[in-house]
């Protein structure tokens, strides 16, 4: 079967059984237009002052890289006060739904993290994870907001639809045979990449057992986005991550 992008693209009003139906079936759910500009106005001020405020507390989640800087946020320890679009949008009901529907539990560590992702351009592209084409060792749903126009000059992010279903059994037989040890091999070898392009406000929802990959970013470009992080009560639990749940 062929796909291509339109048949993964939902209108934000669709009901969220639908959006995690096609994310069931091709591994991601894309929606133009998710967030109005005052909004995409609102989150890229916050982008920079949870970069400006971990700076200044040099914040040992920080990771500083010369392609790149994240900082990975705790979302029920944000301060809604001084990042008020942040915390009510990674917690709205809409996203909630979509996950329960999808992960099929109300058990969930919802959002349980941000990850806060400054790209900058490179003279070539790096061949470092995330930017190689691979699978999560960790099942993972998550929602991801450019706040940018992006497009394949300034890292879009590669998505092989419908990959996830044989991925998701190369994991499952490597995680009975080796435990939840992280040594599974998780690149994929030249997949054939669709790049997920969408203006500033686009929001898409992806499971990370999909074969994707950091898009190149190019030189003087840059990619700015937030992505919440969402897994079952049961895979924090196996990765002593379920303090973070809400
Ligand atoms: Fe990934």
């Amino acid at each position: 079967m062929t796909n291509n992008l339109s048949t993964v693209t939902i209108s934000k009003d669709a009901e969220p059984r639908r959006i995690a139906d096609l994310v069931s079936e091709f591994g991601i759910a894309i929606i133009p237009g998710f967030l109005p500009a005052a909004t995409v106005a609102g989150l890229n001020a916050e982008f920079d002052r949870f970069f400006d405020e971990a700076r200044a507390r040099n914040a040992k989640e920080l990771i500083e890289r010369e392609e790149g800087v994240t900082v990975p946020v705790v979302r029920k320890d944000i301060d809604k006060a001084r990042f008020p679009h942040t915390s009510e949008i990674f917690g709205t009901d809409f996203m909630r739904k979509i996950a329960e529907h999808y992960l099929g539990t109300k058990e969930i560590g919802f959002n349980h993290q941000i990850y806060v992702n400054l790209n900058k351009g490179t003279n070539f592209p790096v061949t470092l994870l995330p930017f190689l084409p691979h699978f999560d060792k960790i099942s993972t749903l998550k929602f991801f907001v450019y706040l940018t126009d992006t497009t394949a000059d300034n890292g879009a992010m590669g998505a092989v639809l419908g990959s996830q279903k044989q991925n998701r059994l190369i994991r499952d037989e490597e995680h009975k045979r080796e435990g939840r040890s992280k040594t599974i091999d998780n690149i994929i070898e030249e997949p054939p990449l669709v790049p997920v392009e969408g203006a500033a406000g686009t929001m898409f929802i992806f499971d990370t057992d999909m074969t994707h990959a950091a898009g190149f970013v190019r030189p003087g470009k840059v990619r700015r986005i937030m992505r919440g992080h969402t897994r079952t009560l049961a895979v924090l639990k196996e990765h002593g991550l379920q303090h973070q749940a809400a």
